[in-house]
């Protein structure tokens, strides 16, 4: 089994991780050494389709194919845990056992290959920015769905729908398992559909994605906003999402909130 080694300066490493994620993997390990972090993961076998995807997109860091015996995609199983969004909303890891609390909502997720398995700090700050601007009934576009987390809590919390999309073609069977395993299928629709050709409105339209992608998207994130309904995004990270912002206007910043770096923002017409 061949694994991907990044090589990246420390004060990188969360840069470099994103840019992995972003890609698909389910695990990425760190390990320091002398001079840089190698952050250690999987891409699969097809070694020629990872090359050419990491030559595009790594930029600047070095990395290598390392032959390891097991697979680093599996080991981060063992470990995961779940993950408290708020003090009555909890996402649990679907294998992980976990007893019912009175008054606590448990998602359970299964992110398969895809990103989303609810513990990174942009997807909880997604959570908690949707269910702010959350009333029930309100419809939700998820654009960059990854595991159908966002979109599957929000119906969870009571939305009436969600579209989700991906330009992953795994997301679309691993949102459909993880709308179903909490009982929102009948609410939930995903699609590799490009957020360019969705049609109509939404109530709430979230992106958790990486800043350079949001910017691509403004345009269409604009279009897709329903008369006073917000546009959430993170994928940035705080302190540094002005330029996302400038993109994103004539909307406006609402609310900002972060959490270990990075930041989540809820955006509504003026
Ligand atoms: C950081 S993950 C977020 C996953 C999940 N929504 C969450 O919050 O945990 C970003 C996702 O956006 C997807 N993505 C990247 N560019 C995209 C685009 N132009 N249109 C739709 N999805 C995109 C990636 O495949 C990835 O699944």
């Amino acid at each position: 089994m061949h694994a991907v080694v990044v090589s990246v300066h420390e004060a990188e490493v969360e840069l470099a991780s994103d840019v992995l994620w972003s890609l698909g993997v389910v695990a990425i390990e760190e390990r320091p050494t002398a001079l840089h972090v190698e952050l250690w993961t999987s891409l699969g076998e097809d070694t020629d389709a990872v090359s050419a995807v990491l030559s595009q997109r790594l930029g600047p860091w070095p990395w290598r194919f390392v032959e390891v015996d097991e697979t680093v995609a599996d080991n981060w199983r063992a470990h995961a845990e779940p993950v408290w969004v708020d003090n009555d909303l909890v996402i649990c890891p679907s294998w992980v056992p976990f007893a019912a609390v009175d008054g606590v909502t448990t998602l359970r997720i299964e992110p398969g290959s895809t990103f989303g398995l609810g513990d990174h700090p942009t997807t909880i700050l997604s959570m908690r920015a949707v269910r702010a601007s959350l009333v029930g009934g309100a419809t939700v576009l998820d654009v960059g769905c990854g595991s159908g987390v966002l979109a599957v809590g929000a119906c969870v919390l009571g939305a009436s729908k969600a579209t989700a999309i991906d330009i992953s073609p795994a997301s679309v069977p691993t949102t459909e398992a993880n709308a179903a395993a909490n009982g929102v299928a009948d609410r939930v629709r995903v699609s590799t559909t490009p957020l360019a050709l969705i049609d109509g409105t939404y109530d709430i339209v979230v992106a958790n994605i990486l800043a350079p992608v949001l910017i691509e998207l403004a345009d269409d994130l604009r279009r897709v906003v329903a008369p006073g309904g917000v546009l959430v995004i993170s994928g940035v990270l705080a302190g540094h999402h002005q330029h996302v912002e400038a993109a994103l206007r004539p909307l406006r910043t609402r609310t900002v909130s972060t959490h270990n770096g990075w930041a989540a923002l809820t955006l509504a017409a003026v």
